[in-house]
């Protein structure tokens, strides 16, 4: 499948306009879901690897999810599960409907395998991303994350009501919720990180979690609540977070979006398309800092905060450092551009492997383990 992705589909798909063809795929995969077959069809493709794991109360199949943006309006969530993804962060959401930022707005750079994107959170919005969503009480077996985001037009004062008319209207449908403060793309919306700005919304969306659980009439308890951060941000800036979520008792933290950076590439030259054009960075540049970043979370709340590692991941290499380095889980999203979707069932069983290598029973006992990614990892005992 990597090799068929590589040589075959790749330089086709890579012809055509970045956006267009993340439209088509979706729309695509969207159709998989609704079709008899197409459940069936794709699990055939993309056997899954069981690796499960137990996350803030949830089972997860795998530890590794799609990455919010991907599927902002959550239009494939099962076709995504049946490509073997442990969990999907469909959104961002945002309270109102909104088209996002001009196009063009989505950029490929072939040479790092990264993605530069300005989208601006364009979105359906609130109201009718509801409609897109599986049942309450679906039998799916991988968990749904929520990512929320502020509407363009709500002024930074009123954030935390925007956040919450969304969070609170999605609320049966979410499994976790992802409170995204860190799109640069959104005029202001990382100033929402300081922690004069970021404790209203984290108190505002903590009580109405409170009072979802006492109104829900399906028994849910609290959903687990999680802020997604920017690498941009200083060690300084970083732990100031990290004391807010845990005096807030959330429950964890993505780390990280995309970077406004250009982190230069190890081997070759700069590609033009960085100082050309504004956005997020995502990607292999993205990789070194978003584990660093999860490393200080992870040492900072004495690994009392549920880390989601999301940045560069190509790889199980990429994957297993996130976690050594104290993620619970994992995400991707340009890995998945670049190496197409057989990536998947390759990190999954490279995680499984390095736990077989470094003897361990559960994948628990790797999360901020520092072990190092082991090249030849143990065959599997006949
Ligand atoms: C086109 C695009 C759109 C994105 N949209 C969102 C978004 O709506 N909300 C969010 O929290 N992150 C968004 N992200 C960031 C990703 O979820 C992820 O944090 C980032 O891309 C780093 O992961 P990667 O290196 O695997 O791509 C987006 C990324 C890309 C490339």
């Amino acid at each position: 499948m990597n090799d068929f992705y590589r040589h075959w589909m790749k330089p086709l798909l890579f012809r055509f306009d970045p956006e267009f063809v993340h439209h088509q795929t979706l729309q695509f995969l969207a159709w998989l879901k609704d079709s008899s077959c197409g459940q069936d069809f794709t699990r055939a493709v993309f056997p899954s690897t069981a690796l499960p794991t137990q996350v803030c109360g949830l089972t997860f199949p795998n530890p590794l999810g799609l990455a919010a943006g991907m599927d902002k309006n959550g239009i494939a969530i099962p076709t995504w599960e049946a490509m073997g993804f442990g969990f999907c962060e469909m959104g961002g959401v945002t309270r109102f409907p909104q088209p996002g930022n001009p196009k063009p707005r989505l950029f490929r750079v072939p040479q790092t395998e990264a993605i530069i994107n300005r989208m601006g959170f364009n979105n359906i919005g609130a109201d009718a991303v509801l409609s897109n969503l599986p049942p309450q009480g679906r039998p799916s077996a991988a968990p749904l994350a929520i990512n929320i985001g502020k509407s363009k037009r709500t002024p930074l004062e009123r954030a935390h009501e925007d956040f919450c008319y969304t969070f609170e209207r999605l609320w049966e449908q979410g499994d976790l919720f992802v409170i995204n403060v860190s799109s640069p793309n959104t005029p202001g919306l990382r100033t929402l990180q300081d922690r004069s700005a970021l404790h209203p919304i984290l108190k505002a969306l903590v009580n109405a979690n409170k009072r979802k659980v006492s109104e829900s009439v399906s028994g849910h308890g609290p959903k687990p609540l999680f802020v997604k951060i920017s690498p941009d941000r200083e060690t300084d800036q970083i732990n100031e977070i990290v004391d807010l979520c845990m005096e807030l008792e959330l429950d964890g933290i993505v780390a990280t979006n995309t970077t406004t950076q250009r982190p230069s590439p190890n081997q070759g030259s700069r590609p033009m398309v960085y100082d050309r054009e504004t956005g997020g960075l995502s990607g292999q540049p993205l990789r070194r800092r978003s584990t660093e970043v999860i490393r200080q979370i992870t040492s900072r709340s004495h690994g009392k905060l549920t880390v989601i590692g999301v940045g560069g991941i190509d790889g199980p290499e990429s994957a297993w450092e996130k976690i050594a380095a104290g993620a619970s889980l994992c995400q991707i999203y340009s890995g998945l551009i670049f190496r197409g979707p057989g990536i998947i069932r390759s990190i999954v069983n490279g995680l499984q492997a390095q736990l077989r290598h470094h003897d361990f029973k559960s994948l628990k006992e790797a999360v901020g383990s520092n072990r190092p990614y082991q090249v030849e990892p143990k065959p599997l005992q006949p």
